[in-house]
């Protein structure tokens, strides 16, 4: 089983899209793929609607995600865990107890773009247009990484 984490802040805009294309990309027995925040604001709250929007545009059923906060047990968990921008790496990374830690953490980004640690911008306080944004490069990433892992 390959486990994959997807990371943003509130665990309602970004991370939760990712969550829903990526799984849409793998099969299922394979595979486990779930979200998380690094803050607390929004724990058991679903995505934001306007994320909930843009995915059943694309054919994808997000709606029943749930939002939790990232934990250390993340990096025991799971062998992938990918954050949307800087300030999410910095946070996750902060919670790394050594260097295999630290090596599972990756810009989503960097899988279009390599090295760049390209910021998926938050949506939250635009409107639908930035939702729209987000779902594309998130598309295009998830397609990268689950052709590498296929
Ligand atoms: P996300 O977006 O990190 O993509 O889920 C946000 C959601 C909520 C907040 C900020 C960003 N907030 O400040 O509540």
């Amino acid at each position: 089983m390959i486990k994959i984490l997807m990371v943003c802040l509130g665990n309602i805009c970004r991370s939760p899209l990712a969550e829903g294309i990526l799984k849409s990309k793998l099969p299922n027995n394979n595979f486990i793929v779930d979200s998380a925040g690094t803050a607390n604001y929004h724990v058991g709250n679903s995505p934001d609607k306007r994320s909930v929007a843009v995915a059943r545009k694309y054919g994808l059923d997000i709606s029943n995600l749930s939002g939790r906060q990232f934990s250390v047990a993340d990096f025991d968990t799971f062998d992938y865990i990918y954050v949307m921008d800087a300030s999410n790496y910095n946070n996750v990374i902060a919670l790394a107890r050594d260097e295999n830690d630290k090596g599972k953490v990756k810009f989503i980004l960097n899988e279009i773009y390599p090295n760049q640690n390209y910021d998926v911008p938050d949506p939250y306080y635009g409107g639908d247009e930035g939702f729209e944004n987000v779902y594309k490069m998130l598309d295009e990433a998830c397609t990268t990484i689950a052709k590498s892992l296929l």
